[in-house]
């Protein structure tokens, strides 16, 4: 079967995050929409990414599928089960399937463990090994990962910040996990390291058949391991579909402005000038029709009235945007 015929190991439908805060001194409570209507799926062996500014709801969308957090609406298919409805009890198998690793190497691992402790707490918690079995399995992990096994007995802060992050690595599939969620994994890192931590990534999910969601603000972070993209801005995706399109055949114009701003990447759109101007909306009270209006250079009359829905354009790019088909001829 083509890996584009098969069946999606997670499929997100309608997902929605909604959080009540408190408003200034009258606290008389808002909503946040942090997620808003968002679907997805990736498939087994393949990467999506999810890119979009601070505060799109890219680490919310994380805590949904690693189940830290319930959705407020939607579901969440794992191999056809609705992890979002399970009950406490029948979590742990999918915990088990999905792990996750975070930005900041510094922050997720505990200083006061020795790393290879650190390593094989999942193994503790989740599977039937004695210690020498898991000591075996740890060693193995580390050599896989690129850190040397001898350096078990050693401590989080005897490490580079790239180490680090191979530590959390390890960590995530010491249980062979199918799909590891990564929320900004190179974003804390020099970028020469960065590249050396993306190939590994790569290297890993060949060799272990993981699928990845891959959370970056950096559009050319994701330009070389992504299969999918999906373009976020406050709560929703605003382009999503295979990265070539994505890169190549974009129509919103926040994506173009995304792409624009990143040193190295499509001198065209960087020709063009579309800039990101403004500041971001606040979440607690997003602009009217179009989110992205207050910011877009194209935005008309009917772009303040009304919310643009994701529509099907060519080869399974969707993208929300009144203007979408104007401007796929002006970004050609
Ligand atoms: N527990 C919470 N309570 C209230 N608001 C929240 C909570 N968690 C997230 N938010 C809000 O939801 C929105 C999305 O946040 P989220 O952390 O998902 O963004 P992000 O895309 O990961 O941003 P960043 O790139 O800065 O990590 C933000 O406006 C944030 O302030
Ligand atoms: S709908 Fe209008 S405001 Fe929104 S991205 Fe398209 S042109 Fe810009
Ligand atoms: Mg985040």
């Amino acid at each position: 079967m083509n890996t584009a015929d098969a069946p999606p190991l997670l499929q997100g439908d309608d997902l929605s995050r909604y959080y009540r805060v408190s408003r200034g001194i009258f606290k008389s409570g808002a909503t946040v929409r942090a997620l808003d209507g968002v679907s997805f799926s990736v498939r087994a062996r393949q990467t999506l990414a999810v890119v979009g500014e601070s505060g799109c709801g890219k680490s919310t969308l994380a805590r949904l599928i690693t189940m830290i957090e319930p959705p407020t609406s939607g579901t969440l298919h794992l191999d056809g089960t609705n992890i979002a409805a399970l009950t406490k009890s029948q979590r742990p198998p999918a915990r088990r399937a999905i792990q996750m690793i975070f930005q900041n190497p510094f922050g997720s691992l505990n200083p006061r463990k020795k790393i290879g402790t650190i390593i094989a707490e999942p193994l503790v918690i989740n599977a039937q090994l004695s210690k020498p079995e898991r000591d075996d399995r740890v060693a193995w992990m580390m050599t896989k990962v690129g850190l040397r096994p001898d350096h078990y007995d050693r401590y989080p802060h005897m490490f580079s910040g790239g180490q680090r992050q191979r530590i959390a690595i390890a960590r995530a599939l010491i249980l062979q996990p199918k799909l590891v969620v990564c929320d900004e994994p190179v974003s804390a890192l020099d970028v020469s390291i960065q590249a050396q931590v993306l190939n590994l990534l790569l290297e890993l999910q060949d060799e272990f058949g993981l699928a990845y969601i891959f959370i970056s603000h950096d559009l050319s972070v994701v330009r070389h391991i992504a299969d999918e993209v999906m373009v976020m801005y406050l709560g929703r995706a605003v382009e999503q579909g295979p990265r070539n399109q994505v890169f190549s055949a974009h129509r919103h114009p926040y994506t173009r402005a995304l792409l624009a701003s990143t040193p190295h990447l499509d001198p065209a759109a960087r020709r063009q000038r579309i800039a990101l101007k403004g500041e971001l909306p606040s979440p607690l009270n997003p602009p009217s029709g179009c989110a992205f209006h207050t910011r877009c250079p194209y935005a008309i009359d009917i772009c303040r009235q009304q919310r643009p829905q994701l529509v099907d354009k060519q080869d399974r790019l969707a993208v929300a945007c009144h203007r979408a088909d104007e401007l796929a001829a002006e970004f050609s």
